[in-house]
């Protein structure tokens, strides 16, 4: 088994490798500040003013990076979360500035409303209840209003059922019926995002997600999740968290045949910083072989905060 793990040799036989086409850039765009933020529990992430986004994005595609997905804070917040469809919200904005300057950039919209309620919660509350068929065409509404300003591709991560569906009608009935969907199929209710919620201002006033998102220790109904994702009209389907779900990953990857993405999320990147800042591990080589780790597990798409340092890694810059 030795020979070929020669240095000059293993290369050639590497079975997973990360392409940095794969991968797709978290941007945060925060509509009250002027200049770059760095967020606190993510040392090395920023949010970025909606002045600079465009830059942001040229930045990281002159390192190879090509897929970007936007992530709004909006100035105000409201029951429903009407800026989330605002025609001059924080995200149509932004799409539309990235696309001006790159168009040849993938960009995907994040399609939920937790960072534009008051509660925090992604659909419309009443009596502390999340409910289910009333946030429907408000997510539809927000998925319109993302690709009327030029999103590639929309990313429904709110867990509702059925929401593929109304994404898909409406898109359809508005005339966009070449904008992609990517689904946050299998979505589990993760501790995992807890710096995102610190980078999103998404944290939610009550309760918590476990009535929409997936339990963690269930492992088929992922499956059906998926399923039922593929069949309301997904064209990519998401796996989320992803380091502690690569048997998750597995399953989907055998059982389906559209692309898959695995979302690399804030707390598994925080964790990596975390130890480098302690000097207790290499932070550049750990981001690494997770990465590297999640490609074998099957997924064709990394969602992750490591793409600028993988992408300098990889390239040698
Ligand atoms: C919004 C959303 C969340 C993440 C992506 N979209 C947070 C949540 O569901 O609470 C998490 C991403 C991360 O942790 O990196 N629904």
């Amino acid at each position: 088994m030795r020979r070929l793990r020669k240095e000059n040799l293993r290369e050639l036989v590497q079975e997973s490798k990360i392409n940095l086409k794969d991968l797709i850039t978290p941007v945060f765009v925060d509509e009250r500040i002027e200049s770059k933020v760095e967020i606190p529990s993510m040392p090395g992430y920023f949010r970025f003013p909606l002045s600079k986004v465009a830059d942001e994005i040229g930045r990281a595609m002159e390192l190879g990076l090509k897929a970007f997905i936007l992530f709004g804070l909006p100035s105000k917040k409201d029951e429903i979360g009407s800026s989330a469809f605002e025609k001059d919200g924080v995200i149509q904005k932004s799409v539309k500035s990235i696309k001006k300057e790159y168009p040849d950039a993938v960009v995907i919209t994040d399609v939920c409303l937790c960072e534009y309620t008051s509660h925090g919660h992604c659909g419309v509350v009443k009596d502390g209840k999340i409910l289910n068929d009333e946030t429907l065409p408000i997510i539809a509404r927000v998925a319109v209003s993302h690709a009327e300003a030029g999103a590639d591709i929309v990313a429904p991560s709110g867990m509702m059922d059925g929401m593929i569906s109304a994404i898909r009608g409406a898109l359809d009935s508005e005339g966009f019926e070449d904008t992609a969907i990517m689904s946050y199929s299998a979505k589990y209710a993760s501790n995992f995002y807890g710096p995102f919620r610190d980078a999103a201002e998404s944290g939610y006033s009550f309760g918590d997600r476990r009535s929409y998102q997936m339990d963690f220790h269930n492992r088929r109904e992922a499956i059906r999740e998926v399923e039922l994702d593929i069949k309301e009209g997904a064209d990519i389907v998401m796996v989320k968290p992803a380091l502690a779900y690569l048997d998750v990953i597995r399953d989907v990857k055998e059982r389906f045949y559209v692309p898959i993405a695995a979302y690399n999320v804030s707390g598994e990147y925080s964790m990596v910083k975390a130890v480098e800042k302690m000097g207790w591990m290499d932070g550049k080589a750990l981001a690494y072989e997770i990465l590297t780790s999640i490609k074998r597990a099957g997924t064709d798409l990394i969602i992750t905060y490591h793409s600028y340092e993988i992408a300098k890694l990889i390239s040698n810059v």
